[in-house]
């Protein structure tokens, strides 16, 4: 495709406090090309009508999308007066019961609920989870022949995931990896899909999600009853246990359905992006030999500073979400020089943000030296930002710190000059096209 199928509205003024530019194509068009096209659509329409424009889809409605990192900040610190949760959103997929659904108070509360597990000790208390289910997985990994290494990385971080949620691990346990992984794969799809308002029937895409959540809800009620009558409920640190002391401002608890949801939406939400930035990972260090050499280094001197700039470079080169949506609340909001009327969506497009030449000169190039000794600029945003910032972050953090150090500590990546992979769309994460292939052979002197 080329540039030349987005037409700038010409009739459409940019003075201050007018309506961004407007894409005149037809509203089934533009939602094929923002569901399918993604990256191309928003990277030509912002060459041609700047860093502000409006669109109109099928599944969000009148919208805006926005890749400036001065107007995303705005964004993100807007009041919640102003601008509320995107509608619609992934509770479609993970229920009312999920952070996702919440606004407001109810919002700002179950934040702080659920605040605890991701922060500081909590997440040290992982590491030896994380590099537990690492080595496991790692085990059997062949030495000189190629392989995809999405599929471990997803399995390495549904395990950490699970235990996190549950604390332990058991039969039920064994079944939910067995169920997640295919719901994962068919509810990243059916995100930004319309339901029918008619039944589909038993086969059809919605039927199977439909019983994917009785199937996790029995599981999930099942677990609770054994946490309800475990003595040790109180000293639990699982996030399983902390959804069950909690209580709401009126004293009564979570109803086991608004909690089968919130640990959805964690597992959910937790694992296929950490694992899509880990494939990244293997993709971009096979390809930069001199990265790859310095991080085995200062690995094996004990360090990680350059890994920690690997990472932040990982997910700026390579945005693995690329959406952070708001509502109009108000009856406007006023964006720089521009007035986005009551009721449109706005959506950073994160990758656009990270492409912006001003804040990471040469963007294209992946080069971890940029983060190295500097304050990380503001323009760095893939965790989004503000009230809805990824409660995860942290964690996800240590954990692609953990399994890189644990990998590089074992294994040799070997490196070529293979092309880059393609970058694809799975309906919420981007991932390497070909699964982010490696060579490796088995360090003999690692511990
Ligand atoms: C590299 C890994 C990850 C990336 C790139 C990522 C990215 C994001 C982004 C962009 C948002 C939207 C933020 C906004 O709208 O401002 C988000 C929200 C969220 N993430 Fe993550 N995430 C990651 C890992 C995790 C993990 C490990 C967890 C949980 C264990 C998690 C749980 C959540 C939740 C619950 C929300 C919704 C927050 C809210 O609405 O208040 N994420 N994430």
């Amino acid at each position: 495709m080329t540039d030349t199928a987005v037409s700038v509205d010409t009739t459409v003024s940019t003075t201050p406090g007018k309506m961004p530019p407007v894409v005149r194509l037809p509203k089934p068009v533009q939602g094929v090309l923002l569901s399918g096209f993604r990256r191309w659509f928003q990277q030509n329409a912002q060459k041609r009508y700047g860093p502000v424009f409006a669109i109109n889809v099928p599944f969000f409605g009148r919208s805006v999308i926005v890749s400036d990192p001065a107007l995303a900040r705005q964004v993100f610190l807007a009041s919640t007066d102003d601008l509320m949760n995107v509608q619609p959103n992934l509770s479609r997929i993970f229920g009312p019961g999920s952070v996702f659904a919440l606004d407001g108070k109810e919002h700002r509360a179950r934040r702080k609920l659920l605040a605890p597990p991701f922060h500081g000790q909590s997440i040290k208390n992982y590491e030896k989870v994380i590099e537990e289910e690492t080595l496991r997985e790692t085990a059997n990994w062949p030495e000189g022949a190629e392989f995809p290494t999405l599929e471990p990385m997803n399995r390495i971080t549904l395990n950490v995931i699970l235990r996190t949620v549950f604390g332990a691990d058991g039969a039920e346990l064994d079944f939910l990896r067995t169920i997640i992984p295919p719901w994962a794969k068919l509810g990243s799809r059916m995100a930004t899909l319309p339901e029918p308002p008619f039944s589909t029937g038993p086969y059809s895409p919605w039927g199977r999600l439909a019983e994917f959540r009785r199937n996790f809800d029995r599981t999930v009620f099942a677990l609770i009853d054994k946490a309800k009558s475990d003595p040790r409920l109180d000293e639990r640190t699982d996030i399983l246990a902390l959804l069950l002391r909690s209580r709401y401002d009126d004293g009564t608890p979570m109803s086991p359905q608004d909690v089968s949801d919130e640990l959805l939406t964690l597992l959910g939400a937790g694992h296929e992006t950490t694992a899509s930035t880990l494939g990244w990972a293997f993709e971009r260090l096979r390809r930069h030999p001199d990265i790859l050499a310095k991080l085995v280094d200062e690995n094996d001197e004990g360090g990680n500073e350059f890994r920690q700039a690997t990472i932040q470079e990982l997910q700026r080169n390579r945005t693995v979400i690329d959406f952070s949506g708001r509502h109009v609340r108000a009856p406007h909001f006023d964006l720089g020089e521009w007035r986005i009327p009551h009721g449109y969506t706005v959506m950073i497009a994160i990758a656009n943000v990270h492409a912006n030449a001003d804040v990471f000169p040469d963007p294209e190039r992946f080069d971890p030296n940029r983060f190295v000794g500097t304050r990380t600029p503001t323009a760095w945003v893939p965790f989004g930002g503000g009230t809805r910032r990824c409660i995860g972050a942290a964690f996800a953090n240590v954990e692609l710190d953990v399994v890189l150090r644990t990998i590089l500590r074992h294994f040799v990546i070997e490196t070529d000059d293979a092309a880059d992979e393609k970058i694809h769309f799975r309906g919420i994460a981007f991932t390497p096209k070909n699964g982010g292939l490696i060579t490796v052979r088995r360090r003999k002197a690692a511990a």
